[in-house]
């Protein structure tokens, strides 16, 4: 494994290696911002931005983190960018590939892809394929590209999934579809269901999600994976960003607490148990609307 700078290594130093999270996702976004403030085309911030891709992938493997998602290429970036600058986003992804999958191999990173990728120029999806197969034997760091992607897209192509499977399922039982649904398929229809048949079936939901250059928005992006994620916005620009910042994300990460709708760790029964019972508190509060209580406010 190759080392971390010594800057990276301080603060991976200070973090606790137990609660590194297992799927860090990243919305990369200002590419076009960091060219603007350049008076460069926004193409080159594009290609700056493919940079800080493999910089934040090699510290990732470093660390061990085991899912790293990143959002490239969403379906309205597809539909609502200029056709040359979608072409050159293409171009950018295959020679990214190309070039980088040595690296890949180098750093033990396994290329995975999500969305309608079926739709991207067959030739782009040829070399996917072929830097999916390079890397298919790498154990570290598996690294997610969402291309052509959007969450809710998603959501439809699950439930084709599973109506299709339920209808295949029916078929092969003699039945109809109908039967099926009302042999109590529809009730025994589950959360993990839903899970298993969307693109990222095979990985952990995200326990952090990033997105750079400051907009405050999910922008359509893993909507049911993320229920539960840490969500950090950081105004740097996506072609700014690097592994220690990453690595920053993480320490971030590791001093919130997370309580899935619960009540935390310093909240046991016992603290519970010392806030005043619930009538106590309907007394005071009845006792507060009570005009008499207030002769002042009273209305004469
Ligand atoms: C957002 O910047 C970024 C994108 C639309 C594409 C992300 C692409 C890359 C990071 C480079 C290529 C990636 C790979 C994997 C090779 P923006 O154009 O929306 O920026 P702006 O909001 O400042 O205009």
């Amino acid at each position: 494994m190759h080392e971390l700078s010594p800057e990276e290594g301080s603060i991976y130093g200070q973090l606790d290696p137990s609660r590194i999270p297992q799927h860090v996702a990243i919305i990369m976004d200002g590419n076009g911002r960091w060219a603007g403030k350049r008076a460069l085309k926004r193409f080159l911030g594009h290609q700056q931005g493919a940079e800080s891709v493999q910089f934040v992938v090699e510290t990732a493997s470093r660390i061990d983190l085991p899912f790293l998602t990143l959002y490239a290429f969403s379906l309205e970036n597809n539909l609502r960018r200029p056709k040359s600058e979608v072409s050159f986003l293409m171009k950018l992804l295959k020679s990214y590939l190309i070039g980088n999958v040595k690296r890949m191999n180098d750093n033990n990173v396994r290329m995975n892809y999500i969305g309608r990728t079926h739709e991207l120029p067959p030739e782009v999806q040829d070399t996917m394929q072929w830097a999916m197969e390079s890397t298919g034997k790498n154990t570290g760091t598996t690294l997610t590209l969402a291309l052509n992607y959007g969450a809710r897209t998603e959501i439809v192509d699950a439930l084709r999934k599973i109506l299709a499977d339920l209808t295949a399922e029916a078929h092969s039982n003699g039945c109809s579809l109908e039967d099926l649904l009302g042999a109590g398929a529809l009730d025994r229809l589950d959360e993990p269901d839903i899970s298993r048949a969307l693109y990222t079936a095979r990985m952990p939901d995200p326990d952090l999600v990033i997105r750079t250059s400051g907009e405050q928005r999910i922008s359509n992006f893993l909507l049911w994976q993320i229920a539960y994620a840490e969500i950090l916005i950081t105004d740097r620009l996506w072609p700014d960003f690097r592994g220690i910042h990453l690595l920053e994300a993480i320490a971030d990460y590791q001093r919130r607490e997370r309580r899935y709708g619960g009540l935390g760790e310093n909240q046991t029964d016992e603290n519970v148990s010392t806030l005043e019972p619930a009538d106590q508190v309907a007394d005071e509060i009845k006792q507060e609307l009570d005009p008499q209580s207030h002769p002042a406010l009273t209305r004469r």
